[in-house]
């Protein structure tokens, strides 16, 4: 596969992500466009003079609005749209963000017609159903990435809780990407091999799901708008998975044909992204408890998707 890679949106999460590709030489081309004049040149400007502070060499470009210069991108990250504020939940970004990003999945599409679309815009697993939808693209090239940073959260959590490295807990987090819809596995974590639930009492590992279950909007509350650090480097580790083929497993919000008992609806469950975007979902055995939880952040995740329609931009 090819080597180029488009952020849309130069905002806090846009410009992470980009600064990670970049350092990271995920990419061999990087294009990094927003809307507002001159911002995503200065934030690329900024990044290319750490190049040789960092030894990198990634071809990097920063443009103001012009998708020409996006053209035959490889995978592109949609992160346009507001970000939250405190207090906010992501579903309240709906009505602005809905608009946008349409018009950016229409314009990233007229010039990159084979790329592998991320969307991290939110609500995320309603903007993910809104791409998926009006882009008509098989499933497996759209799809939204929350579980990753959500995953990586619990992790951090769980680490903190159990007094050990982050890098060796194992952890996953479905459902959607909302505060009240995420569903952290528990009973499914483990430290090498070790159930969890073996080494903390059940109320500490409330805590560690209730923690990541807000882990967004703690930050909102502390920075004054969205975290971006590690939405950022968790769109970086998507993009990596697909341009390297890792098929790595990563929780992702993906179109549902029947997995999990669910049809019409984007959220999130295990995949295997590789070089084709998403490359198989993983039907994981959910405890009764898992799968009532599933059904009740599906039916919530529909409910935001439903004003799609009232705001008639499905
Ligand atoms: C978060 O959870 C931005 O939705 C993102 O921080």
């Amino acid at each position: 596969m090819g080597n180029k890679v488009t952020v849309v949106g130069a905002g806090n999460v846009g410009a992470t992500c980009a600064n990670v590709i970049a350092t990271r030489e995920l990419a061999s081309e990087l294009v990094l466009l927003d809307i507002k004049e001159g911002f995503a040149e200065g934030k690329m400007l900024d990044i290319f003079q750490t190049a040789t502070l960092l030894d990198f060499d990634t071809h990097l470009t920063g443009v103001t609005n012009d998708y020409a210069q996006t053209a035959d991108s490889d995978v592109v990250v949609i992160t346009s749209g507001m970000p939250r504020k405190p207090g906010m939940t992501r579903e309240e970004l709906i009505g602005v963000n809905a608009g946008i990003v349409k018009n950016v999945v229409e314009s990233v599409l007229k010039y990159s017609p084979d790329a592998v679309i991320v969307i991290i815009s939110n609500p995320m697993d309603t903007m993910t159903y809104l791409a998926t939808r009006i882009s008509g693209l098989p499933r497996n090239r759209v799809f939204g990435m929350g579980g990753a940073l959500d995953s990586a959260r619990f992790k951090c959590y769980l680490s903190k809780a159990l007094k050990v490295n982050s890098n060796e807990v194992e952890g996953m987090v479905i459902g959607g990407h909302g505060d009240t819809t995420m569903i952290p596995l528990i009973d499914k974590a483990h430290y090498k091999g070790i159930p969890v639930s073996e080494l903390a009492d059940s109320e500490t590992l409330k805590k560690v799901a209730a923690d990541t279950m807000v882990g967004g909007a703690t930050l909102t509350s502390l920075l004054g708008t969205s975290a971006w650090y590690a939405p950022g480097a968790a769109a970086a580790y998507v993009v990596e998975s697909i341009l390297r083929d890792q098929k790595k497993v990563i929780p992702s919000c993906v179109s549902l044909e029947g997995e999990y008992g669910q049809n019409d609806i984007c959220i999130g469950v295990p995949a295997v992204i590789g070089k084709d975007g998403v490359e198989k979902i993983l039907e994981l055995n959910l405890t009764e408890e898992e799968k009532a939880a599933f059904e009740k952040s599906a039916a919530a995740v529909r409910k935001t998707n439903s004003v799609l329609k009232e705001l008639s931009v499905l």
